[in-house]
């Protein structure tokens, strides 16, 4: 019945799970999908379901997400839209597997988020570092503060993901007080920022995972299996923002992995919260063919 499916799909719209009916005789003495599932199968379902849920146990996840912003004057800053909505879709469907979250974020601008807030308001100044469950939130600004902050912890890592939007470039020379004369106009000298990512690829072992995202606008297969290559990646997100509902700021994503075989393989517009799980059940996946990372 119509109203019997809306009901059902309402019901996994909240993250119910569904174990379909059999088919067979009903108790109508018609035939049909609509048998209670056998009492063996329904458990086999509920062993594979809560095994899934374990994958990532006693398992060490670094994930970098979020903006920097690169200090201009005490007034301006350079800086991008990444909101850390993916970063922290990723810790939270990590946590859930029962992963150890190490999650350095940038300054983010996101005010819809009330579990970050609570822990702002708790952390307070002079504490970067709280716990949120088994996320470890390390609050950054800057691309330099992001990297040395990954750079101490990344040596105990099993699976180091990048999803920061990074400023690729920083002022040579930030001010203490604020640039005055704008009517005339000012250039700013830039030099690069450390590129965390490649830098971790230079340190990675063998029995580490390194993921990577590429924001792009054009040529995004290209520039994203060129990135891959130079950082050593051994998996590559791209998302593109020819894609309506894709990248920055909304709680939605569509993205096109790109592992080891270099086929890209391209994904639904989901939330965050799915398109996080498509990606760790990748991982799962190269995990165990490499490196047996999840025996
Ligand atoms: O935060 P949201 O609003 O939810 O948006 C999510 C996102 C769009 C920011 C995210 O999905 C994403 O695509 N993140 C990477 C954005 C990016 O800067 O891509 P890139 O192509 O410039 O960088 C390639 C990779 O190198 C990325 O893994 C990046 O984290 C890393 N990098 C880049 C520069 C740098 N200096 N250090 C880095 O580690």
């Amino acid at each position: 019945h119509p109203a019997t499916q809306a009901n059902l799909k309402t019901l996994e719209s909240y993250g119910n799970h569904i174990i379909e009916p059999a088919t067979g005789e009903l108790a109508s003495g018609l035939e049909g999908k609509g048998r209670m599932e056998e009492p063996e199968k329904i458990v086999t379902w509920l062993e594979g379901f809560l095994k899934k849920k374990q994958r990532f146990t006693g398992k060490k996840v670094l994930i970098t997400a979020g903006p920097t912003f690169e200090k201009i004057d005490p007034v301006r800053f350079i800086g991008n839209y990444s909101s850390g909505k993916m970063g922290l879709a990723l810790a939270e469907a990590l946590v859930e597997e029962g992963a150890d979250v190490s999650l350095i974020l940038g300054p983010n601008l996101e005010v819809g988020n009330p579990r970050l807030h609570r822990v702002r308001r708790e952390s307070g100044i002079g504490n970067r570092q709280a716990e949120i469950g088994r996320i470890s939130l390390i609050h950054v600004v800057s691309g330099e503060e992001m990297y040395k902050e990954a750079h101490e912890i990344y040596p105990d890592m099993d699976v180091s993901i990048m999803a920061a939007a990074v400023a690729d470039f920083k002022p040579l020379d930030p001010k203490e007080s604020k640039i005055k004369g704008k009517e005339k106009g000012f250039s700013i000298d830039l030099v690069p920022n450390p590129d965390i990512a490649k830098e971790l690829g230079k340190l990675k072992r063998a029995d580490q995972l390194n993921i990577g995202f590429a924001l792009e606008t054009d040529e995004g297969l290209e520039s994203a299996l060129a990135k891959k290559h130079r950082k050593n990646f051994d998996l590559i997100v791209l998302n593109s923002l020819q894609d309506q509902g894709a990248g920055f700021g909304g709680d939605t994503n569509q993205i096109t992995l790109i592992a080891k075989d270099n086929k890209p393989r391209k994904f639904e517009l989901k939330s965050k919260k799915d398109v996080a799980k498509d990606i760790l059940d990748e991982i799962v996946r190269i995990g165990n063919q490499d490196q047996k990372l999840f025996p």
